[in-house]
């Protein structure tokens, strides 16, 4: 095995391209202020038996994708494949429930799915994601979908479709599966293995199964929308008034049912450029069945990698990366030291700053600091070091100024 490349789907970020991950995770913590969300960290991994019961042992996620292993004491532990579920076990752990309610929370952190690579797919990603525990107003509903959508409409995103459905609940599921389960029975000798053994336990996964062949027989299945009840029309209707209350677009898309066990009434997606860039609905049992009160929750996961592959195809700015501001090359051993005296200081003073650490030539010292975009330089050299004073340069535009070196930090700020 090639101990210098790293495992297939997964990525490095190194420091070049790191500010455009912090440029759009500044953005999502600061969205999630306005909105009143505040963050919340969970393991990177749990207990296996979290996901089964909350994600659904039916589910792609669960079936095919998850890193499970058995640490040294034998318990069965899996890499977070999503982050709902540890939300919701903290939410029931902690008795969040007790605390004012919604509990209103966000996340920016990695997931992990063993998933075939490609493009915008990935064994280790990385989701934005938010969560409301305990509303059951459509209101909610219409709030996260407009977080969402500001999020990215604020980065500078384009072509933005947002699509919802509703799913229905348990109650109206039941006589949806029997339709379904009729339908799929005609069809039986054409799925594939895994959707003849979702048949039977839950045919709603059927629906989005990626075989070719499953997926042309599941374009012609019965809708759910056309089987909800009237509790989960009501709350359809009233999502889709309060978005358009909020000017917000949308297309109902009956094919939306999403890939994760949990949800409930609304689901939605917001897609651009073909790419699903953000997923979530509700989850109104989902407490419940992990063993916490009856208590509702909505959410979404937003792809971070897939969001950098679109705003880079649109050539959406991901703002000005902060400057270097001063670089103080030295002639000589007393200008070095002189050089890290200073350094050291402004630094403490709050002024990014830098100097020669590879003992080069001057010329090769003014080389860098034009390659590393600092805003200004200054020379120090025997004459500076007596004199205390030195021109300090504009590398922009190369004006250059007289200055005591004292003065540097007051100069620079
Ligand atoms: P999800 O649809 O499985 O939902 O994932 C959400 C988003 O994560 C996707 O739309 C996509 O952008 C990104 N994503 C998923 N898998 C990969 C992958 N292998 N590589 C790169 N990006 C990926 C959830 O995870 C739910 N927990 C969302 C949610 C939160 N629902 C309610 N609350």
């Amino acid at each position: 095995m090639l101990v210098t490349k790293a495992p297939r789907g997964t990525n490095d970020l190194l420091p070049r391209e790191s500010d455009k991950w912090h440029y759009i995770e500044d953005k999502a913590r600061d969205i999630c202020r306005r909105f009143s969300f505040g963050e919340i960290r969970t393991p990177m991994f749990e207990h296996t038996e979290l996901f089964l019961r909350g994600v659904g042992d039916t589910t792609d996620v669960v079936e095919k994708q998850m890193y499970t292993f058995d640490d040294k004491g034998g318990r069965s532990i899996t890499l977070r494949p999503e982050g709902t579920a540890g939300a919701a076990r903290a939410y029931i752990e902690h008795s969040l429930y007790a605390d004012t309610l919604p509990a209103k929370m966000y996340y920016i952190i990695p997931c992990f799915r063993y998933e075939k690579p490609q493009a915008g797919r990935l064994r280790q990603f990385h989701q934005f994601g938010v969560e409301v525990f305990g509303s059951a107003e459509a209101n909610v509903d219409a709030e996260i979908i407009s977080l969402a959508m500001s999020y990215l409409e604020e980065l500078g995103l384009n072509n933005l479709k947002l699509a919802i459905n509703s799913i229905g609940c348990p109650e109206c599921r039941k006589q949806y599966n029997k339709a379904l389960e009729a339908y799929f029975e005609k069809h039986i000798d054409a799925l594939c293995e895994t959707c003849r053994s979702r048949l039977k336990r839950n045919p709603l996964r059927i629906l989005d199964c990626k075989s070719p062949v499953c997926a042309q027989i599941a374009a012609d299945a019965p809708k759910l929308l056309g089987h909800i009840c009237e509790t989960c029309d009501a709350h359809f209707e009233q999502v889709k008034s309060h978005l358009s209350g909020l000017g917000i677009s949308y297309t109902v898309d009956p094919n939306i049912v999403r890939g994760l066990d949990y949800y409930t009434k609304t689901v939605f997606e917001i897609i651009s450029n073909a790419s699903t860039l953000c997923g979530g609905g509700r989850y109104d049992g989902l407490i419940e069945e992990l063993g916490g009160p009856s208590a509702c929750g909505i959410g979404f996961g937003l792809g971070l990698e897939r969001l950098i592959m679109a705003m880079e195809q649109q050539n959406v700015s991901f703002g000005d990366a902060p400057q270097a501001r001063l670089f103080i090359a030295n002639i000589g051993e007393k200008a070095a030291m002189l050089a890290d005296s200073l350094v050291y200081g402004l630094r403490r003073a709050g002024i990014s700053c830098e100097k020669d650490r590879m003992n080069r030539s001057l010329k090769a010292q003014m080389k860098y600091a034009d390659k590393m975009g600092f805003a200004y330089s200054v020379v120090l050299g025997d004459d500076e070091v007596a004199t205390n004073r030195a021109r300090l340069k504009n590398m922009e535009n190369g004006e250059t100024v007289e200055i005591a070196l004292d003065e540097l930090s007051q100069a620079l700020k």
